[in-house]
C-alpha cells in the first residue's frame, strides 16, 4: 500500500535586508509561529487543493516536489490549510513549498536532509517569485532566527540573540505579490546599478550593525537599524504608503523602530515594540490585522 504523508511549515519575517538579500547582500530573518500543513495522498495529480482559488503553480508545485523526492509526479495529490495570510510578505509560498516537500517526503518514507531541504525549497520558489534569493524557504526550513546570504550553497547561520525580540506585526486588507516588488527593483538596478548597488552596500552594514545589537541585546539599537532599512528600502521605491502610514503609527506609539517586512509594496510592517499594547491598539485602530510575537532569544 503507498503511504500518505504530512508536512507543517511556518512563516518568517525579515528582520533586516530583504531585497538587497536578491543582490547578494546578507539578511536577517526570523520563524513566525503561524503554519502551514501540507497533507499529500496518492490520486490523479498532480494537484494541489487549498482554499481559494485553484492555480496551475500548484500542480507544478506538486509535481515538481515529488519528483524531487523521486515518486511519480503524476500520482500524487496535495492538500493544504494555513494559517498565515498570502501577499503579505510573511513567506506563505516559501511555507507552501517547504511544507508540500515534507509531506512528500515522509509519504515516499525518505526525509530530506536540511541541505537538500534549503536546495529544493529554493528551486520550487522559483514557481512563485522569479528570482528569489532562497531566504524565505530557510526561514520557512529553519523556523528560527538566522542570518542568510545567497549562494549555492547557501550561508545559512541559527543567530542566538542575547534577548527575547519583541515584535507587532501588522497588515492590512491589500494583497500584493513579492515578484511584482523584485521585478520592478530588477528594473530600476538594470537602468541605474551605481545608485543600487551603492544602496545594497548600506543595507549590508546595517545588517551587520543590527546583528550586533541583537546578540548584544540592545534592542534601542536594533530598531535604529530597522528605521534605517525602512529608509533605503524607500529609496529603492519598495515601500508604499498604506506600508509607511502603518509605520508612523507604530512608531509615533512608542515603537523604538519599525520597516516593512518582505517584499514590500504593500503588505505587512514589524515594530520593534517592548510594551507592545499602545502600538497593538493604534494599529489595530487604524484597521490592521496585528500579531504580536516574541522572537526567542536563544535557539
Ligand atoms: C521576500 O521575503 C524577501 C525578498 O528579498 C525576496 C527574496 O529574497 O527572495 C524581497
Amino acid at each position: 500500500m503507498t503511504a500518505s504523508g504530512r508536512g507543517r511549515a511556518g512563516a518568517k519575517v525579515v528582520l533586516l535586508g530583504e531585497h538587497a538579500v536578491v543582490y547578494d547582500r546578507p539578511a536577517l530573518a526570523a520563524g513566525v509561529p503561524i503554519h502551514l500543513d501540507a497533507e499529500a495522498w496518492p490520486g490523479r495529480g498532480p494537484r494541489l487543493e487549498a482554499d481559494g482559488p485553484a492555480d496551475e503553480r500548484g500542480a507544478a508545485l506538486v509535481g515538481q516536489a515529488a519528483a524531487a523526492v523521486g515518486l511519480d509526479p503524476g500520482a500524487w495529490i496535495v492538500r493544504v490549510r494555513s494559517e498565515i495570510p498570502p501577499g503579505r510578505g510573511l513567506g506563505s509560498s516559501a511555507a507552501l513549498c517547504v511544507a508540500t516537500l515534507r509531506a512528500l517526503a515522509d509519504a515516499a518514507g525518505r526525509p530530506l536532509p536540511r541541505a537538500d531541504e534549503l536546495a529544493l525549497g529554493r528551486r520550487l520558489e522559483v514557481l512563485f517569485h522569479g528570482t528569489p534569493s532562497g531566504i524565505d524557504p530557510a526561514a520557512a526550513s529553519l523556523g528560527c532566527s538566522l542570518r542568510f546570504r545567497r549562494g549555492e550553497p547557501p550561508e545559512v547561520t541559527p543567530l542566538s540573540l542575547a534577548a527575547a525580540l519583541p515584535l507587532v506585526i501588522a497588515w492590512g486588507g491589500e494583497a500584493r505579490r513579492t515578484a511584482g516588488a523584485v521585478g520592478g527593483l530588477r528594473e530600476r538596478w538594470m537602468q541605474d546599478r551605481a545608485c543600487y548597488e551603492a544602496l545594497f552596500d548600506a543595507v549590508a552594514d546595517l545588517v551587520n550593525a543590527g546583528e550586533r545589537a541583537l546578540v548584544a541585546g540592545d534592542l534601542a539599537a536594533f530598531g535604529r537599524a530597522c528605521d534605517e532599512n525602512q529608509r533605503l528600502l524607500e529609496a529603492m521605491g519598495v515601500s508604499s504608503p498604506d506600508v509607511e502610514a502603518r509605520i508612523a503609527l507604530a512608531r509615533g506609539a512608542g515603537a523604538l523602530g519599525a520597516k516593512l517586512t518582505g517584499g514590500g509594496a504593500g503588505g505587512a510592517i514589524i515594530a520593534v515594540a517592548p510594551d507592545g499594547d499602545a502600538v497593538e491598539r493604534a494599529l489595530r485602530a487604524a484597521g490592521a490585522t496585528v500579531l504580536r510575537v516574541l522572537v526567542p532569544a536563544a535557539r
